[in-house]
């Protein structure tokens, strides 16, 4: 039996895309006669325009532990795909002639909220499409894990491990800024793993009065610093209550005036305390490096179960991680939802009944 797949990685980047990749490939190499993979050049631009090379088993020999991508990606928004490019070109239609032109069984696409819209439109129009599950920021619904999450959490936690040494010697307040704009889980799993004192994540909007009660307590108990984990997107509860329009254009003027969300509070912590304020953003290196133990292994289970869907022709799906078990999950029922963190979450009881202040 001869199987034809596509091959994109789409969105921001991450650790175990190649490891996943792998996983697909290896997995129906052993269960077919003839496998045929095309894989497109950074993201859904490849599909569109039609730049695209073939690949052979070769090139996912060597792959597990390398990080990025080896196809490139790009981010390319869901919002703009029924606008036509600047030369006037219908993407949608562009994309589906790719397919077509290469005779494709299936397209594997790899990416995280956007990438899964695009692929669940792609689905509609009519293609045979699997999505795998890819983000640090673990916001896929439909999915309790996804690739990449445990390997940034290791780095934004040896961040914060490192920060300690340094915080402990000066006795000062550190802000460590954890990616995540509308999610917090990789902030709470790191601020948790790391020690943080004061997590604040965007789906808990904080005080700044029990943000700075806080530091205060633990300076009264004799402890020399604080570190505060704080995601991109924390929010201010004056700030979360605002309507969507007047919170854009608040954020907009704190944006002429911060550098990001962690420089606005520490302002606000100087200004209440006297105390100093140092901040520390890992930034993009908490999607870099090799992947962790744990995210190749999830990123071989989920490319083998990408493997098996494409062999029972079940297509219009995710392959996600639910309760420890691969599972097919339709694309219809998760695109477009973002899986967040509830305040009532275990962990997030955990953290507080363990005396870590989410500033509520
Ligand atoms: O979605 C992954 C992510 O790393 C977010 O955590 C972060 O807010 C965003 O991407 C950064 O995007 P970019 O790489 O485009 O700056």
């Amino acid at each position: 039996m001869i199987k034809r797949i596509g091959m994109l990685t789409s969105g921001g980047d991450c650790q175990a895309l190649n490891a996943t990749m792998r996983g697909v490939v290896k997995g129906l190499s052993t269960m077919v006669d003839e496998l045929e993979v095309y894989g497109f050049d950074d993201g859904y631009k490849g599909l569109i325009y039609g730049k695209y090379r073939m690949l052979t088993s070769r090139d996912f020999s060597g792959i597990l532990t390398q990080g990025g991508t080896i196809l490139g990606t790009s981010r390319q928004p869901f919002k703009l795909m029924r606008v036509p490019d600047e030369k006037g070109l219908d993407k949608v239609a562009a994309m589906k002639q790719t397919y077509y032109k290469l005779c494709l069984d299936c397209l594997v696409i790899l990416g995280g909220n956007g990438t899964q819209k695009t692929a669940n439109l792609l689905r509609e129009e009519g293609l045979n499409i699997i999505h795998l599950p890819k983000t640090i920021d673990n916001d896929i619904f439909g999915t309790d894990m996804t690739f990449g999450f445990h390997s940034a959490v290791e780095i934004a936690t040896n961040c914060i491990d490192s920060i300690h040494t340094t915080a402990a010697s000066h006795g000062r307040v550190f802000i460590v800024e954890v990616m995540g704009h509308k999610v917090g889980a990789l902030t709470l799993y790191s601020g948790l793993a790391g020690g943080a004192d004061i997590i604040l994540i965007p789906e808990i909007p904080y005080d700044i009065k029990k943000v700075v009660t806080a530091i205060q307590n633990r300076a009264k108990a004799g402890k020399r610093f604080t570190i505060l984990a704080v995601a991109e997107g924390a929010i201010s509860k004056e700030d979360a209550k605002l309507p969507k329009k007047k919170l854009k254009e608040k954020l907009e003027a704190d944006a002429k005036k911060y550098p990001s969300v962690s420089y606005q509070i520490a302002d606000r912590i100087f200004k209440e305390t006297g105390q100093e304020v140092r901040i520390t953003v890992p930034g993009h290196t908490q999607r870099g490096g090799e992947p962790c133990a744990y995210d190749r292994v999830l990123s071989t289970r989920l490319g083998v179960g990408a493997a098996e869907a494409i062999m029972d022709e079940e297509y219009g799906v995710m392959i996600g991680l639910v309760n420890n078990k691969i599972k097919r999950v339709p694309l219809a029922e998760c695109a477009g939802k973002l899986k967040t963190v509830s305040p009532k979450d275990e962990t997030v009881k955990a953290a507080k009944e363990i005396g870590i202040s989410f500033g509520d």
